[in-house]
């Protein structure tokens, strides 16, 4: 099992699993000891280096779930078993997994995150007692990691989902993922880990403080442009904060005190 790397390790794709037309999965030929939550720094050579986040469960070989956006993520998303990138990291501060009630959001692509807190969750299950995750996406064909569902629910996990325009056979819900607060099975003092855009993170903090949830046990994950990964090249700020070093996830205390957080 591998510690901190500061500096990029070559690393061979075991595996590419194909989520969506734009979405992939590539698991690769290093084991992290990470916290979920947080983030590697990915690079292919002569294009440029990215921040993902950890998709995998701790200790499991690393994997890495990305939309092609641009200009790294079509390289990356390019890539087949064999080939090699760097890796930098785990860095930040991920998710604090106390044990209780856990509500988990994820919107689109805010999933990969999740999904390693879920792992440890199903780990130490005992430790914790009402396990739920809201997910939400825009479509039934864009919901990531469909094939873990069953194996969650078998877990204990209340898996609640909706999307914003339905698709031929979707019988699930339709909306957006704070209309899933009907369904919440958890107490209004469970730990809540957050990850999505913005605007919905926003409505989510926003519901969720309206029901009695505690913002400084609601836990938000921020996206910002990165360069170090590190703490000191100064392009990740959020108010006074680093998002790569203090962040990237943020208690929605500390977050509805900047305004330019986002998420108020
Ligand atoms: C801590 C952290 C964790 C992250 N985890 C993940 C993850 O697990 N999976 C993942 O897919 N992404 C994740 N991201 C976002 C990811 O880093 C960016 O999508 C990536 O930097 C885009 O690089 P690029 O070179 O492909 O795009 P660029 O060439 O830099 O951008 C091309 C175009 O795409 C736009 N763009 C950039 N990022 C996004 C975006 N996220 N969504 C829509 N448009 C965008 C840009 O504004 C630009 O117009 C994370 C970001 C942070 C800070
Ligand atoms: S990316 Fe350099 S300080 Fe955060």
């Amino acid at each position: 099992m591998e510690g901190v790397s500061w500096v990029p390790r070559l690393t061979r794709v075991l595996e590419r699993v194909q989520h969506t037309a734009d979405t992939v999965s590539l698991k690769l030929d290093l084991s992290l000891n990470h916290q979920p939550g947080q983030f590697v720094q990915v690079s292919v050579p002569g294009v440029g280096e990215i921040p993902l986040s950890v998709a995998s469960f701790p200790g499991d070989r690393l994997m890495i779930t990305f939309r092609r956006v641009g200009r790294v993520t079509a390289a990356l998303y390019g890539l087949g078993v064999g080939d090699s990138i760097g890796v930098r990291g785990p860095f930040g501060r991920g998710f604090p997994l106390e044990g209780g009630d856990v509500l988990l959001v994820a919107g689109g692509m805010g999933l990969p995150p999740i999904r390693s807190a879920l792992g440890s969750i199903l780990r130490e299950r005992d430790r914790f007692g009402t396990v739920q995750l809201l997910y939400g996406a825009r479509r039934p064909s864009l919901l990531l990691y469909r094939e873990e569902y069953d194996a969650w629910r078998r877990g204990d996990v209340v898996v609640s989902l909706i999307v914003d325009e339905a698709e031929d056979g979707w019988r699930g819900r339709v909306g957006v993922v704070t209309e899933l607060f009907d369904e919440l099975e958890v107490g209004s003092d469970a730990t809540v880990l957050v990850c999505g855009p913005e605007i919905m993170m926003k409505f989510v903090g926003r519901g969720l403080l309206k029901m009695g949830f505690d913002p400084k046990r609601i836990y938000m994950s921020m996206e910002r442009h990165m360069k170090c990964g590190v703490g000191l090249c100064g392009h990740c700020n959020i108010g006074p904060y680093y998002v790569c070093r203090d962040g990237p996830v943020f208690d929605f205390e500390t977050l509805r005190n900047i305004p330019e957080s986002g998420v108020i």
